[in-house]
């Protein structure tokens, strides 16, 4: 069974106290930190001609590497960008641990990607949309250089905060089957309420933003999370 790694998502964090926050979440127990690289679209034609992936601008590689500066802990970079291959040499040389970036734009250089990622010292990992079928991580799973982890999204991806969507459960499922030991994340409304729909489904790698940073107590809901992938291990 691949272990639980509960990584709180940095983009619910205080960006202004970014090395304190990290250095919060781990003394909580957190086993990673989940940094959302985000490229931000400003008119509906940009998107409409993927120039930019996410309506949304977050951190690029220089925040990645001033926060390594004060931190070990292991940076699992998901990468909501049009052309990741860009942006792998950066990552690699800025400390990221973790590379993962979206099927939707690398159906044709996902073979150098992952070569790079890897090059780089940094964990190849793919992610895919709410809308994009399960079937389309499968060639990424197979073959010499397969990715490492499968990051299903569980919301649009863009924003922190949002509603967590059960139908992608059935994406979780059928990965599991076929994959007894693969990294599988779920991204994206995770948190109490909906963690164990998210374990029984056999998510292992639980990334949670809002629940875990508007909690009183982060340091309980990330055991809460552990466990509750644990106990599912168990009994499935
Ligand atoms: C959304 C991001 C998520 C987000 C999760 O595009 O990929 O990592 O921060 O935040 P919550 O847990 O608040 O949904
Ligand atoms: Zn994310």
């Amino acid at each position: 069974m691949p272990t639980p790694k509960i990584a709180p998502s940095m983009l619910s964090s205080d960006f202004a106290n970014l090395a304190s926050e990290a250095q919060r979440m781990i003394s909580f127990g957190a086993d990673w930190l989940h940094m959302d690289i985000m490229d931000g679209y400003v008119s509906d034609m940009a998107k409409a001609l993927l120039f930019h992936f996410v309506p949304n601008l977050t951190i690029g590689a220089p925040v990645i590497e001033s926060l390594r500066k004060h931190t070990k802990a292991y940076l699992d970079c998901h990468l909501m960008v049009t052309n990741p291959l860009d942006y792998v040499e950066v990552f690699g040389k800025a400390g990221a641990s973790g590379f993962t970036f979206h099927v939707e734009v690398s159906k044709d250089n996902w073979q150098e990607l992952v070569k790079q990622i890897k090059s780089k010292g940094m964990r190849p990992g793919v992610a895919l949309k709410p809308g994009t079928p399960i079937e389309e991580v499968y060639p990424l799973l197979e073959g010499e250089n397969p990715v490492e982890m499968v990051l299903v999204m569980t919301v649009e991806p863009g924003f922190g905060g949002q509603k967590f969507m059960p139908d992608m459960m059935n994406k979780v499922r059928t990965l599991r089957e076929k994959y007894p030991k693969l990294d599988i994340e779920v991204d994206g409304g995770l948190g109490p309420s909906t963690i164990e729909i998210a374990a029984a489904a056999g998510a292992n790698c639980i990334v949670a933003g809002s629940s875990v940073f508007g909690a009183a107590e982060p340091g309980e809901v990330i055991s809460l999370l552990r466990k509750s992938v644990n106990e599912s291990q168990k009994s499935g």
